[in-house]
C-alpha cells in the first residue's frame, strides 16, 4: 500500500495540484495500484486555520508518507508576516526536517514550445539539463542569521553560507550518479574566486570525481554560468550547486524550455521525495483555471520514477503529455497564437492528459 501526503497549499498550487492527483488516481486505478491519499493545509491556508504555516501534525503525516506530493505557497496576504510565519516557512520546514537534501529539476524543451521561450529557435532547440540543486544547507540555513541592533542605532541584517564536507560528498554523488546514466558530463557551479566555503565546495566535488572516472567533471563560476545558460543551453548536462546558486539558475532555465508552468522537481532523501512543481503560487491567477498544470503532472510522474521505481508509468506520464503539447493543448503561459494551438484552462489541459491516458 501506498501512502502519499498531498499538501496542495495556496494560490494556483491547489488548482494543479489537483489535475496532478486526477491523473495519479486514474494511472493507479486503471492499473491496480493500492493507495491512500491524506491531505492537510500548508503555507498560508495553514496560517489562516491554525496560524502557523505548518503544523506538527501536517509534518508527522509527511514522514510518515512514502512520498509527498506539493503544490505551491505564498501571496501578499501573508508577505508582511514575521518570516517565521510565513508561508515558505512551511517548504523550508518540510525539506529541512525530512532531510530531503537534493533537489532535481530537469529543463528540457519541447520542439512545440519553441515558440514560448524568449531565446532564439536555434540557440534552444534540444536543451536537456538537470540541475541538481543542494537543498538542505547553505546561506538558507546557516547560522548566524537574523537582524540585529547595532549600538549606534543601526541594524545588520546577516545570513551565512555554511557546507560542510559530508553535505557536498552526497549532492555531488547525486549529480555523478545522475550523470552516468546522461550524457556523462556534470558541471559544478561555485564563486570559488571569492567565496571560501564555495572553494571548499570545488575541492571536495573534485575529490568525488574521482570516483567517477567515466564522468567529465568541469567547473563554472555562477555569474558565467548564468551567461552561458542564455548563451548555450545546449551544452549542458548535469549541473550541481548550492541551495541559492540553484534556486536562482533553475528559475533561468525555465526560460529555456518556455515557462516555468511545464518544470517539475523532486526533492530526495534516498526513496523518499517531495514532488513540486518549480512555480510558486501565482496569485495574479489564481482561482482563475488559468495556471498550467503540467509541471504538477510531470512531478507526478518523477514520484513514480524515484520514490517507486514505477518507471513504466512514470513513462506513461511523461508520453501523455507529450502528446498532448503536440495535439496543440496550450495553457495561456505557452500560448503564441500558432496553428493548430487551443487556448485551455487548467481542468481542460489536465483532462486531456487523461484522455490521453486511456488511449
Ligand atoms: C523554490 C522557491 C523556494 C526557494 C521559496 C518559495 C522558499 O523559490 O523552490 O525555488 O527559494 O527554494
Ligand atoms: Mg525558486
Amino acid at each position: 500500500m501506498i501512502k502519499l501526503a498531498l499538501f496542495a497549499g495556496d494560490g494556483i498550487g491547489t488548482e494543479v495540484a489537483g489535475e496532478a492527483v486526477n491523473v495519479l488516481k486514474f494511472l493507479f486505478d486503471s492499473n491496480s495500484v493500492r493507495y491512500e491519499i491524506e491531505e492537510d493545509l500548508v503555507g498560508g491556508a495553514s496560517y489562516d486555520e491554525y496560524k502557523l504555516p505548518i503544523t506538527e501534525k501536517a509534518l508527522k503525516l509527511a514522514k510518515e508518507a512514502d512520498a509527498v506530493i506539493f503544490g505551491a505557497v505564498g501571496g501578499p496576504k501573508w508577505e508582511s508576516l514575521p518570516i517565521e510565519l510565513r508561508p515558505e516557512k512551511a517548504l523550508l520546514t518540510l525539506r529541512y526536517d525530512l532531510d530531503l537534501y537534493a533537489n532535481l529539476r530537469p529543463a528540457k524543451i519541447y520542439d512545440e514550445l519553441i515558440d514560448a521561450s524568449p531565446l532564439k529557435k536555434d540557440v534552444v532547440q534540444g536543451t536537456d539539463m538537470m540541475i541538481v540543486r543542494e537543498l538542505t544547507g547553505g546561506i538558507y540555513f546557516g547560522q548566524p542569521r537574523g537582524v540585529f541592533d547595532l549600538e549606534d542605532g543601526q541594524k545588520k541584517g546577516v545570513n551565512t553560507l555554511v557546507y560542510t564536507t559530508k553535505e557536498i560528498e552526497r549532492i555531488a554523488k547525486i549529480a555523478f550518479d545522475i550523470a552516468r546514466k546522461r550524457r556523462k558530463k556534470v558541471l559544478s557551479v561555485d564563486k570559488a574566486n571569492v567565496l571560501e566555503c564555495t572553494e571548499l565546495w570545488r575541492s571536495v566535488v573534485a575529490g568525488v570525481g574521482k570516483e567517477y572516472p567515466d564522468v567529465e567533471l568541469t567547473n563554472m563560476y555562477v555569474d558565467n554560468c548564468s551567461m552561458q545558460l542564455i548563451r548555450q543551453p545546449k551544452s549542458f548536462d548535469v549541473i550541481v550547486t548550492t541551495n541559492m546558486f540553484g534556486d536562482i539558475l533553475s528559475d533561468e532555465s525555465s526560460m529555456v524550455a518556455g515557462s516555468i508552468g511545464m518544470l517539475q522537481s523532486a526533492s530526495l532523501n534516498g526513496k523518499k521525495g517531495m514532488y513540486e512543481p518549480i512555480h510558486g503560487s501565482a496569485p495574479d491567477i489564481a482561482g482563475q483555471d488559468k495556471a498550467n498544470p503540467v509541471a504538477a503532472i510531470l512531478s507526478v510522474a518523477m514520484m513514480l520514477r524515484y520514490s517507486f521505481d514505477m518507471d513504466e508509468l512514470a513513462e506513461k506520464i511523461e508520453n501523455a503529455v507529450e502528446k498532448v503539447i503536440k495535439n496543440g493543448y496550450r495553457t495561456a503561459d505557452i500560448y503564441s497564437n500558432a496553428q493548430g494551438t487551443k487556448l485551455v484552462g487548467t481542468k481542460e489541459m489536465g483532462n486531456a492528459v487523461i484522455d490521453e491516458l486511456k488511449k
